[in-house]
């Protein structure tokens, strides 16, 4: 009933297109072998973005880098991103695992070992965020050249996201080399765990910090971001036990499940918010981010009830449909289809970029996080139906009501129509899929054509792992149903790890010695009320920020939000310091609506404390009366 329904739906909606009937003619490909041939296309357009490969159309790029896209213009994206490029090497080691035959002639062990040693080299980059010694700053640095030197455009830094996702995509890549050879872990104790570590210790050391969120764009508290640090920090705690080692900063994942569980669920709304403490006021905070953050936290073994919200949870569910039905009618191109047709997805609805468009990633999430849910369901052998999760199934299943229902039973009406509704997002996918099957970052809200970034990495690995999950291949278990995972603290405590001085480059492969002069800290914090489009920045005489004092296109460093209110626009940033040498600064606001400077007409010293003396000074600048 529901998939003739649903196929006549989408018919509908396709005939009201020109362009999408006459792409469907050009390809008129059943769904199934479109996916087939759809999923080989995109993992090796994925692996064709990375530095190194055969082939690949990246020439630019080092060994080892994934770029985001090959685009250099409108927009630039001949980067490599710490989050894009862990995701993606994820998708990778896990099609090692699953042990899917490359289209190419490029050895996935090869791919993710190549990554490896990428990362231990930009681990050590000195870059905008900060360095890797004494506090680890610099591993919160968003993104990098492909050529793996430091980017030094103003940006929203830092995104902590980054540390959390390679650190687990790494643990992946551990665990592809345990099942290859059980009795050989040296390698993984000896080199693997050092390079992890280090970013261990950065999510334990700065969870309980403000940063940008995956889409770059909101400073505060991102429900993708700290689900990610959660996972890394089971993980974590996991593998130490497995290498007979400890993980200290491991010891935080119970207070960040407490902050998972206590702030970011909108009762009223009846959906997961995707950022708290933010700088962006305006927003329903419906977003795709806490969809990917249950699609990350997906783990085959768990329950929907685990402290890692995970894809067969009611929150889960309800939060798909706010987020889906945020875009019927915003997009055109969707032509105001009601549940149960599937639809284009975006970000979310108050999106601008490119004007505001539908995304692939977003579209494969919508699909994918259902394959997980079916999965989880069917294991159980058992749906919840609650209040929570009602209204997502109403849309499916008109006469559902609240209740447990049992698979097979009575439970495989709902079961089904799971499946057939993520078909159907896959399906819309498709529509809108050039013939050759590339995959750019958007599509056009209006005519439905592929547009910004084209052969977008991050696009195909989306595509890559939502088949996957259709096929049944899910990555091994990464502790979601353990002791570990569901410790969640009975009252929530913004604690840290103190990780100061334990970083180190991982020599073994292939990243330099840092400096390691003795460094201080001071807290830089300027109370200055920002308006639309405005942010805080800093530049100052030292390398991390920028050795300038007046250069809008040297280093800029952003200033965090923690203690941003309203009655009370307190920016800050930590900054550790050569001890004793004072720092020349300026406060800079850029307004990146009209891509303005302005600049304080007077510097600022801040004198950080001797060798030795652990007093953090805090410096205030009242920036009320500046850049008029
Ligand atoms: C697609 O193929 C089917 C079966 O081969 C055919 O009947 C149909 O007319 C084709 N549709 C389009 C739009 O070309
Ligand atoms: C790295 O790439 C950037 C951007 O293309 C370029 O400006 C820089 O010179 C390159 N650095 C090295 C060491 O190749
Ligand atoms: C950890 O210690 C146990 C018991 O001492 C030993 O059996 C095991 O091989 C060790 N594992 C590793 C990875 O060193
Ligand atoms: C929660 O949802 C309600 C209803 O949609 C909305 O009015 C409210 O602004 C949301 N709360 C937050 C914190 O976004
Ligand atoms: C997951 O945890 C639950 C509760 O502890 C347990 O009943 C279940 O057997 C576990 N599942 C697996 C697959 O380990
Ligand atoms: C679709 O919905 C929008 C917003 O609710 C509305 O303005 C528009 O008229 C609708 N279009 C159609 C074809 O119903
Ligand atoms: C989308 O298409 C419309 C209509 O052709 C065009 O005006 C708009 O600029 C396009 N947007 C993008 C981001 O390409
Ligand atoms: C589904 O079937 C089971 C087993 O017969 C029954 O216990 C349960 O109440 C049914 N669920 C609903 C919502 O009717
Ligand atoms: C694939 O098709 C698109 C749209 O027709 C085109 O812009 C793009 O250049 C093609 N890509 C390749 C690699 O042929
Ligand atoms: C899930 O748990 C079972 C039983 O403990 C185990 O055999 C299986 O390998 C686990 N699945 C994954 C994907 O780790
Ligand atoms: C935030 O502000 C409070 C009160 O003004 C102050 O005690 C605290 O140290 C500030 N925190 C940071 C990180 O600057
Ligand atoms: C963290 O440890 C470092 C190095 O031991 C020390 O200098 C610093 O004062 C400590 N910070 C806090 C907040 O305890």
């Amino acid at each position: 009933m529901v998939s003739r329904t649903l196929l006549a739906a989408l018919v509908a909606g396709a005939a009201a297109h020109p362009v999408i009937e006459a792409r469907q003619s050009a390809v008129n490909q059943t769904l199934e072998s479109w996916i087939q041939r759809q999923f080989n296309i995109s993992l090796d357009s994925a692996i064709l973005n990375i530095g190194g490969v055969n082939g690949n159309v990246v020439e630019a790029a080092g060994t080892g880098y994934v770029v985001a896209s090959p685009s250099t213009i409108n927009p630039d994206y001949f980067y490599t991103w710490t989050r894009d490029s862990a995701l993606t090497e994820l998708m990778i080691v896990d099609e090692l695992i699953f042990g899917t035959e490359r289209v190419g002639n490029n050895s996935l062990q090869v791919v993710v070992e190549q990554y490896t040693r990428a990362q231990a080299r930009l681990q050590t980059v000195t870059n905008p965020s900060g360095a890797l010694w004494p506090a680890g700053q610099g591993l919160g640095e968003p993104k990098f050249y492909s050529n793996g030197t430091r980017f030094n455009g103003a940006w929203g830094r830092p995104q902590n996201d980054g540390p959390a996702l390679r650190a687990s995509t790494l643990m992946e890549i551990a665990e592809a080399i345990f099942r290859r050879n059980p009795n050989a872990p040296t390698i993984v104790s000896t080199v693997y765990w050092p390079l992890i570590y280090n970013d261990l210790l950065y999510v334990g050391q700065y969870w309980n910090t403000s940063s940008y969120d995956l889409w770059e764009e909101v400073n505060g508290n991102s429900f993708f971001t700290t689900t990610a640090q959660h996972r890394a920090l089971v993980q974590g705690s996991i593998w130490a036990q497995r290498l007979n080692k400890t993980c200290e900063p491991c010891a935080q994942a119970p207070q960040i499940a407490c902050f998972l569980e206590n702030n970011f669920w909108n009762e009223t709304g009846n959906y997961v918010l995707a950022n708290i403490n933010a700088n962006q006021v305006n927003r329903s905070q419906i977003n795709c981010d806490p969809i990917l953050a249950a699609m990350h936290a997906f783990d085959i073994n768990a329950t929907c009830d685990a402290a890692a919200l995970q894809p067969c949870n009611s929150k889960t569910l309800a939060t798909h449909k706010v987020w889906v039905d945020s875009f019927r009618d915003l997009y055109p191109v969707n032509n105001n289809a009601t549940a149960p047709s599937p639809v284009l997805t975006g970000r979310y609805p108050e999106d601008t970029y490119y004007g505001g468009n539908p995304w692939y990633i977003t579209t494969a999430a919508a699909a994918e996080v259902l394959y997980d849910a079916h999965a989880q369901f069917t294991k159980a052998g058992r749906i919840t139906v609650d209040r929570v999760s009602l209204p997502f199934w109403q849309d499916l299943v008109p006469q559902v009501r609240q209740g447990v229902y049992h698979s097979p039973g009575n439970g495989t009406a709902l079961l089904d129509a799971v499946k057939t509704y993520a078909d159907g997002f896959l399906s819309v996918i498709q529509t809108y899929t050039p013939a050759n099957g590339t995959l750019n970052e958007q599509i056009n809200r209006t005519t439905g054509e592929p547009t910004s970034a084209i052969a977008l990495t991050w696009s195909f690995a989306a595509l890559v792992t939502a088949v996957d999950r259709r096929n049944g291949d899910f990555p091994p278990s990464w502790g979601a149903n353990s002791t570990t995972a569901n410790n969640v603290s009975n009252i929530c405590s913004w604690s840290a790890y103190n990780s100061t001085t334990k970083y180190a480059p991982v020599l073994a492969l292939g990243a330099s010695p840092v400096p390691t002069p003795c460094e201080t800290e001071v807290i830089l914090n300027l109370l200055y009320a920002t308006g639309p489009g405005e942010n805080t920045y800093i530049v100052g005489n030292t390398s991390v920020f920028g050795n300038t004092l007046s250069n809008t296109s040297a280093v800029i460093q952003v200033l965090r939000t923690n203690n941003v209110t309203n009655g009370n626009p307190q920016w800050f940033v930590p900054a550790w310091l050569p001890a004793g040498v004072p720092l020349e600064y300026k406060y800079v606001v850029l307004n990146s609506t009209d891509n303005t400077y302005k600049f304080e007409n007077v510097s600022h010293f801040a004198y950080p404390p001797a060798c030795g003396n652990n007093t953090v000074v805090s410096y205030l600048v009242n920036g009320t009366s500046l850049y008029t």
